[in-house]
């Protein structure tokens, strides 16, 4: 369909329509009485919370100028907003955190207050439109220190445990909601076909079915819309962010992050559309847009996969966000891009800096007609939708009660319980459970008391860091405290083992595996052991029992080092509960995890589907023992 032009016809005076004018003159001269007098007994139709939320949405879209919707549809990022007053001068529809980007103090309270802030400034605008606050609380709420953070999607993917995740999405919600924030993009619903894609940690695992059956998550974020904590979630990246090509020419820096997917329409259609069609039947308030590409045309400019099958063929009713100056890469030619983007059906866009410039182009653009005016008003009407749905023109500020929950001993019980259910027992030959009175236990490897390794990316930062600045505890710190003091447990970094030393002890804990990252390739294009933890393996495990736990956002590959090791558990990013970790070790209960992708013996194997080595896998998808 081609876009209405936005040209006004001008009013024709003619002896058809002269009649009807004149029989209208009284009611027309009367008209301004009439509303005068209603605007003094009934208020406007979109403060009623008693009105449905389309119907309110309605109204006040009628109620506002061109410039106030394509204000909702403009999101900023806080630390790029020059003024606040801008705030209200644009009448931004939303305003986000990126990954780390932080209040000073980084606390709750700092939180709310900030975000407070911005509200007022927003409710200070002629309509009184509340803006909405979106954050990535992609395993918790990542950014803010003291968050309980659970285990990225992959090791949840593990868990097959669609309850549990519905209550991590709850329990996120309620950290969300009670620093202010209104909004998380996530979950990322991505089936990762190919793990050298360094956002594979942010993948339920490589099987639609798992992204469909997780969605669940949404349920919990979104709750009862409206009341207490609920907030909206996004799926995201619409869609086959986790199938495209490696060495794809399109972003050759990125290969397959932002690359291009390259699949017939019905391989799309079964191995990545299933986890949105399952959001969508959950109502899911938003859908983010992907920074890849779909057989060559940047998903940004995708109106046939953002209109037609989302909204249209899946009765997507919620409104659909633009990744990270995301509509800058459809073409070098701004405003191309701009009316590219928003005809696609992209509805607010993530600008993220220089929103000045986007709101002018995007206005240019309808005045000209290449973006028409019933394209903007679906894109408002739908952002409007989702503010009364969620209750934001009743409860626009923080509800400050919900502080008491945040950080709490409930949502780290909850946290410990995920990472049980999401470790996977690979190998066993009798070394495991460690008996709770074992005389003297060696843990060692690069990530065995390393906080920021076990959380990997968006963790404080965007791209995590290595190190012990966030609140929770090692895998270190858990085993220390499962055991009591007849047990003499000593953490020894792996540079500093030698065999006489490792001799003495009764049982080795290896824990290897990655440093954080968020994107790209992640910290490494082979996906081999780091020469050091090679290393610590082999000084361990040729001298005594050992066990190794791999903490890492995907599968490493260790095959030459397997026969060594009496045990072998993937913890993939368990998240700030290491403790979870130690309770399995210990045997606390069997092991259920079970591999959310195929453990590929060499590069070779990569990807899923169409490997240049087709032998046997290291481990099988779905593989995991029980003990
Ligand atoms: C990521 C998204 C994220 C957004 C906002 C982008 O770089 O691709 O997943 O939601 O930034 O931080
Ligand atoms: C932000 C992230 C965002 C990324 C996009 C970073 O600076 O912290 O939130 O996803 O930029 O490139």
């Amino acid at each position: 369909m081609r876009p209405t032009p936005y040209h006004p016809t001008p009013y024709q005076l003619t002896s058809h329509n002269l009649l009807p004018l004149l029989t209208l003159l009284p009611a027309l001269l009367l008209a301004p009485v009439v509303a005068q007098s209603q605007a003094q007994t009934a208020p406007a139709l979109y403060k009623d919370a008693g009105q449905s939320p389309e119907a309110r949405a309605a109204d006040l879209l009628g109620r506002m100028t061109l410039a106030e919707k394509i204000g909702q549809m403009t999101q900023a990022e806080r630390g790029n907003i020059k003024d606040s007053a801008d705030i209200a001068k644009y009448g931004f529809g939303s305003i986000l955190s990126g990954g780390g980007s932080v209040p000073e103090g980084n606390t709750p309270a700092n939180w709310a207050d900030m975000i407070d802030g911005y509200q007022k400034r927003a409710l200070s605008t002629r309509l009184a439109i509340p803006l909405l606050y979106g954050v990535d609380a992609v395993h918790g709420h990542n950014n803010v220190q003291g968050a309980v953070l659970y285990p990225h999607n992959i090791g949840l993917g593990a868990t097959r445990n669609a309850d549990l995740v519905r209550r991590i999405g709850r329990a996120t919600a309620e950290e969300v909601a009670a620093t202010g924030a209104h909004w998380t993009f996530s979950p990322c619903l991505c089936v990762v076909r190919d793990i050298r894609w360094g956002r594979s940690y942010e993948s339920f695992g490589e099987r639609p079915e798992l992204a469909s059956l997780l969605s669940s998550e949404i349920d919990g974020y979104q709750a009862t819309p409206g009341t207490g904590s609920s907030i909206l979630a996004t799926a995201k990246h619409f869609v086959g962010d986790g199938g495209t090509s490696y060495g794809s020419s399109i972003n050759p820096e990125y290969l397959l992050d932002q690359g291009d997917t390259r699949l017939t329409e019905a391989q799309l259609r079964a191995l990545h559309l299933p986890p949105f069609q399952a959001a969508v039947k959950k109502n899911v308030a938003s859908v983010m847009v992907s920074f890849s590409s779909v057989g060559g045309l940047k998903m940004h400019a995708d109106k046939k996969l953002i209109t037609d099958v989302l909204k249209g063929e899946l009765g997507f009713k919620g409104f659909v966000i633009s990744d990270w100056a995301g509509l800058d890469q459809i073409s070098p030619q701004y405003d191309l891009s701009v009316r590219t983007a928003v005809n696609a059906g992209i509805d607010m866009l993530m600008v993220p800096d220089n929103y000045p410039r986007f709101v002018q182009t995007l206005t240019d653009e309808v005045k000209a007609g290449r973006v028409s005016q019933a394209r903007i008003d679906d894109a408002a009407l739908r952002i409007l939708i989702q503010k009364f749905r969620f209750g934001l023109f009743e409860r626009p500020l923080t509800d400050r009660t919900l502080a008491a929950g945040f950080g709490s001993a409930a949502h780290r019980a909850l946290a410990r319980q995920a990472v049980r259910e999401s470790l996977v027992l690979l190998k066993n030959s009798g070394v495991l459970p460690i008996s709770k009175t074992v005389p003297r236990l060696l843990v060692t490897g690069s990530n065995a008391d390393d906080l920021g390794n076990q959380l990997g990316g968006w963790s404080l930062t965007w791209q995590g860091r290595s190190g012990n600045s966030a609140v929770g505890t090692t895998i270190a710190a858990g085993i220390r405290a499962a055991l009591g003091s007849a047990s003499k447990v000593d953490v020894v970094a792996a540079a500093s083992l030698n065999p006489a030393t490792v001799k003495t002890y009764d049982v080795g804990v290896v824990v290897v595996g990655e440093t954080p990252y968020a994107e790209g390739k992640g910290d490494r294009s082979a996906l081999s052991l780091s020469p050091a933890d090679a290393a610590a393996i082999r000084s361990v495990c040729t001298a005594i029992k050992c066990v190794v736990v791999t903490v890492s956002g995907r599968p490493v590959i260790l095959t030459d080092q397997l026969s060594s090791m009496g045990a072998l558990v993937a913890a993939w990013l368990p998240g700030s509960e290491g403790a979870g970790v130690a309770d399995m070790l210990f045997g606390a209960q069997p092991f259920t995890g079970r591999l959310p992708v195929t453990w590929p013996k060499n590069m070779n194997q990569l990807p899923v589907g169409q490997p240049k080595d087709a032998s046997a896998p290291l481990f099988a998808y779905g593989a995991g023992l029980d003990r």
